[in-house]
C-alpha cells in the first residue's frame, strides 16, 4: 500500500495549484463563450465514441487535458446559440459557491452540520414565501431538484388532506391527484411513486393555447368521485414544460377551496416570475396556493440542483416524513426549523443555499426581475420573427421564454413535415453551432427552443432561422435526388 497517496489526496499545495489553473480556464472559457466567439455550442459525439474515448482517457490520457477535454465534450450553456433545454446559463459566482460546499462538505441534515447555510436556507425560502404573498407562517426547504420537490409536496399533500394514515399503514382506498395533461412528467412519476397507480392521475386537457382547460374540473372531478376516487390535490403548471404556457392558476385556486383540495404550484421554470415586474402578472392566483416549486437552476441563474419548496402553512413542511402523531406540534414545543433532514426527501443534501443567498447579496432581487424579463421579452421577439416568415409557422403564441415552432413548406404533407423537421433538429445537434431540443404537440413535430442565456439577441435567432432553411434545402434537394 502507498501510504503517502492519502497525503497526496489531501495535499493543500496541490489544490492551490489545480484551482488557480482550473479558474484561469474556466474564465477563459467564459469569455469565449459569452461574446459568442466560439464556432460552436457543442461538439457532438455519438455515445459509444464517447465512452471509448473516456475508458482510454482513464489508462493514457494525459491528466493536464483533463479539463480541457471536459470543455471540449460538454454543451456550452454561456453561449448564446444555446437555445435549448432548461438549464441556466449559471451565474459563475454559483460556480465559487458550489466549490466552498464541496470542501466543506457539510450533510445539512441536521443543523450542526451546516449551520450558516441553514439559517441561509430560512432566509431564502422566507424570502420566496413572501413574494408569493404567503403570510408569516410560511416556511420551506431546498431541496435536489424539482422532481424531487413536486413528489415531496404531494406527500405534505396526501398528510394534510387525507384523513387515513396513508404513511404507516399505505393506502387503504383510491386516492388521487388532478393535474393537466400538458403537466411535466415527473408529476406522473410522483403519482405513480406514491401508489396512485394510473387512474390516481385524473389528467385534465388542455384548450387549443395549451393551457389547463378549466370547464373541464368539475366534470373531471365529479367523474373521479363516482369511480370511488378521494381526489386530494390539484398542480398547477407554471408554466408546463413543452410549451411554456401558465395554467390560469386564480381558476386553480377557486376550484381547489370548493372542493377542500390541496393546491400545488409547479413553477419548477416559471415561478421564478413572482421577481419580474412585467411578467408577475402570469402568476396571478400563485398567493391561494398551498405549495409552490422553484427551481434555482432553470431561471435564477443558479448551478443544477438547487429548489424550493415553499408551504403556505409551515407546519405542513414539518410533518411530511412524520409519524401522524407527530402532526401538531404543541404550544411548547420549539419549531426546529434548523434540523433540516426532517423536513427534506434527503438526509444528506448539499449546501445549496450558498448559491441563492450570495446572488441576493451581490446584486439583490432585481437580478432575477432581469434575467427572467429580458428573457421572456427575447421570446416575443422571436416571435414577431418567427411571424414574419412564411417558412415557419409557431405552434402557439409563447408566454413564457419557451417557443415550438417547425418549419414548413407547402408542397409537405404532415407526415413528410414531420420528418424534415426531425431530420433538421438531428442535422443541427451533428453541426453543433447552435442547440435547440424539439416537441411533439398533438401529433405534430416542432422544434423547440427556450430562450435560457440572457446574451442571446434577435440577431442569434436570425441566423438560427437562416441555418434552419440552408439545412432544410439542403435535405429537401437531397431527397429529391434519391
Ligand atoms: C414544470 C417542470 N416541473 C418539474 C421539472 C423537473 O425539474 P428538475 O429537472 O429540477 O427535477 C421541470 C423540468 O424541466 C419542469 O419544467
Amino acid at each position: 500500500m502507498d501510504e503517502k497517496l492519502l497525503n497526496t489526496v489531501y495535499n493543500s499545495e496541490s489544490f492551490r495549484n489545480q484551482g488557480h489553473t482550473l479558474i484561469d480556464l474556466l474564465a477563459n472559457h467564459l469569455e469565449k463563450s459569452l461574446s459568442g466567439s466560439s464556432q460552436k455550442t457543442m461538439n457532438w459525439k455519438n455515445p459509444e465514441d464517447e465512452l471509448g474515448l473516456w475508458k482510454v482517457f482513464l489508462e493514457q490520457g494525459n491528466l493536464s487535458d483533463f479539463f480541457p477535454q471536459i470543455l471540449e465534450r460538454t454543451i456550452h450553456t454561456h453561449n448564446p446559440k444555446y437555445v435549448g433545454h432548461q438549464v441556466a446559463a449559471p451565474a459563475p459566482i454559483g460556480a465559487l459557491t458550489g466549490m466552498i460546499g464541496s470542501i466543506l462538505n457539510n450533510g445539512m441534515a441536521v443543523y450542526e452540520m451546516g449551520m450558516a447555510p441553514t439559517a441561509m436556507e430560512r432566509i431564502v425560502c422566507d424570502l420566496l414565501g413572501e413574494r408569493i404573498g404567503y403570510d408569516k407562517n410560511s416556511r420551506g426547504i431546498l431541496t435536489s431538484g424539482g422532481t424531487l420537490a413536486n413528489l415531496t409536496a404531494l406527500l405534505s399533500a396526501r398528510k394534510a388532506m387525507v384523513d387515513s394514515d396513508v404513511w404507516n399503514n399505505g393506502l387503504t382506498h383510491k386516492l388521487g391527484i388532478m393535474v393537466s395533461e400538458e403537466a411535466h412528467y415527473c408529476v406522473d412519476r410522483a403519482a405513480k411513486i406514491m401508489g396512485l397507480g394510473e387512474v390516481g392521475i385524473i389528467k385534465v386537457p388542455v384548450t387549443g393555447t395549451y393551457t389547463i382547460d378549466v370547464e373541464k374540473l368539475e366534470p373531471y372531478y365529479q367523474e373521479a368521485k363516482k369511480n370511488g376516487i378521494e381526489v386530494f390535490a390539484i398542480v398547477g403548471s407554471a408554466p408546463s414544460t413543452a410549451t411554456g404556457i401558465y395554467d390560469d392558476l386564480e381558476a386553480i385556486g377557486q376550484f381547489a377551496e370548493k372542493h377542500n383540495l390541496w393546491f400545488h404550484v409547479d413553477g419548477a421554470h416559471g415561478g421564478a416570475a413572482i421577481f419580474s415586474k412585467k411578467y408577475e402578472h402570469l402568476l396571478n392566483g400563485i398567493e391561494s396556493s398551498d405549495s409552490v416549486v422553484i427551481d434555482g437552476h432553470k431561471m435564477m441563474m443558479m448551478p443544477t440542483i438547487t429548489t424550493a419548496l415553499i408551504y403556505k402553512e409551515g407546519k405542513h413542511s414539518h410533518t411530511t416524513f412524520t409519524q401522524k402523531a407527530d402532526y401538531l406540534l404543541t404550544h411548547t414545543d420549539e419549531e426546529d426549523w434548523y434540523n433540516g433532514g426532517k423536513r427534506t426527501f434527503e438526509c444528506t443534501k448539499s449546501m445549496m443555499s450558498l448559491h441563492w443567498y450570495i446572488m441576493l447579496k451581490l446584486y439583490g432581487e432585481e437580478v432575477f426581475d432581469q434575467n427572467v424579463t429580458t428573457l421572456y421579452d427575447l421570446a416575443m421577439e422571436f416571435e414577431q420573427l418567427l411571424k414574419k416568415d412564411n417558412h415557419f409557422e409557431l405552434a402557439f403564441e409563447p408566454q413564457s421564454n419557451i417557443l415550438c415552432f417547425r418549419y414548413l413548406d407547402a408542397g409537405l404533407n404532415l407526415e413528410e413535415l414531420n420528418s424534415i423537421n426531425q431530420a433538421i433538429r438531428q442535422e443541427l445537434l451533428e453541426d453543433g453551432e447552435f442547440y435547440l431540443v424539439q416537441t411533439k404537440l398533438r401529433g405534430v413535430h416542432y422544434l423547440r427552443t427556450t430562450l435560457m442565456n440572457p446574451f442571446t439577441t434577435t440577431k442569434h435567432l436570425s441566423q438560427l432561422l437562416e441555418k434552419i432553411k440552408s439545412v432544410a434545402e439542403k435535405l429537401l434537394a437531397k431527397q429529391l435526388s434519391q
